[in-house]
């Protein structure tokens, strides 16, 4: 056991929430929300659309304005400047430049946030880029080109990396081969957080935090999640534990459900 464990729960977490509350437009994403994510493993934040994924992650990397509460990552407030080079964010949005080869994009945002040049060569090797690293990204797939931009995150070696719906729309084959990248940078002691709303990407995670509506409705493990409801399907048990959270909580609407 090492020191920090000794010293308590809070200061190994990667990520620690208390009492969030985030408001965007009319609507109260978060009402008090406490979620602890542990260092060097996948979290997966699984839920439907609406549920308030983005809005967790965006509070996470710092660019959410926030009503109350307190978000602490790696022992720091979220968006501290003395964080910036340690938690990188991937939106789903394009990030890179279509006209610039894969090569040249890395290179780019490597001196822009101060990344090793060293670093170009081998995250287009991690991401299995190398024999497209001279084409343009306006020439590749879509599945390649989401590959560039979780390059550029892995630019500098964060030690948390969050990524915001990686594997949406891609074909099971391109969604295994993302899936065995981010098993190899938790290997390597990265701390992924992953967020979906398919289900069966449940079981490829170590962690699960099941969302609805804007509440952690379950913090537990791919088995934990099957056992707790009698069930091999995910699917079949994120339904089972909706419906005891809905017996438990009738009156808070299922906000996801209209997407
Ligand atoms: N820019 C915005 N203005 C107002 N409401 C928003 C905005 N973005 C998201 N919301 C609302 O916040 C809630 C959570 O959204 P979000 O975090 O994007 O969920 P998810 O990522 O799980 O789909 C939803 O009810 C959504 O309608
Ligand atoms: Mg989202």
């Amino acid at each position: 056991m090492n020191k920090a464990m000794d010293a308590g729960g809070a200061r190994s977490s990667a990520v620690s929430v208390r009492g969030l509350h985030v408001r965007r437009g009319t609507t109260t994403v978060f009402d008090g929300l406490d979620v602890e994510i542990p260092r060097g493993q996948v979290t997966g934040l699984l839920g439907p659309s609406g549920c308030g994924k983005t809005t967790l992650m965006r509070s996470i990397v710092g660019v959410q304005k926030v009503a109350s509460g307190t978000v602490t990552v790696l022992g720091d407030p979220a968006g501290s400047p003395s964080l910036r080079h340690r938690v990188a964010y991937d939106t789903q949005d394009a990030s890179v430049y279509g006209d610039l080869t894969i090569e040249q994009n890395l290179r780019y945002f490597a001196r822009l946030i101060g990344a090793p040049a060293s670093d170009v060569g081998r995250v287009i090797e991690q991401v299995g880029l190398g024999p497209q690293a001279r084409q343009t990204v306006d020439s590749l797939s879509g599945g390649q080109e989401y590959r560039v931009s979780l390059g550029v995150a892995m630019l500098g070696t964060p030690e948390v990396l969050v990524l915001d719906e990686p594997t949406v729309g891609l074909d099971p084959v391109l969604r295994a081969e993302l899936w065995a990248i981010f098993r190899a940078l938790a290997a390597g002691g990265t701390t992924m957080i992953v967020s979906s709303h398919v289900m069966d990407e449940a079981v490829r995670c170590d962690r699960l935090l099941l969302m609805r509506a804007g509440r952690i409705i379950s913090d537990t493990t791919p088995e934990g999640l099957l056992s707790s409801t009698g069930t091999d399907d995910p699917d079949a048990a994120f339904l089972a534990l909706v419906e005891r959270d809905e017996a438990a909580h009738p009156k808070l609407r299922r906000e996801g459900d209209r997407s």
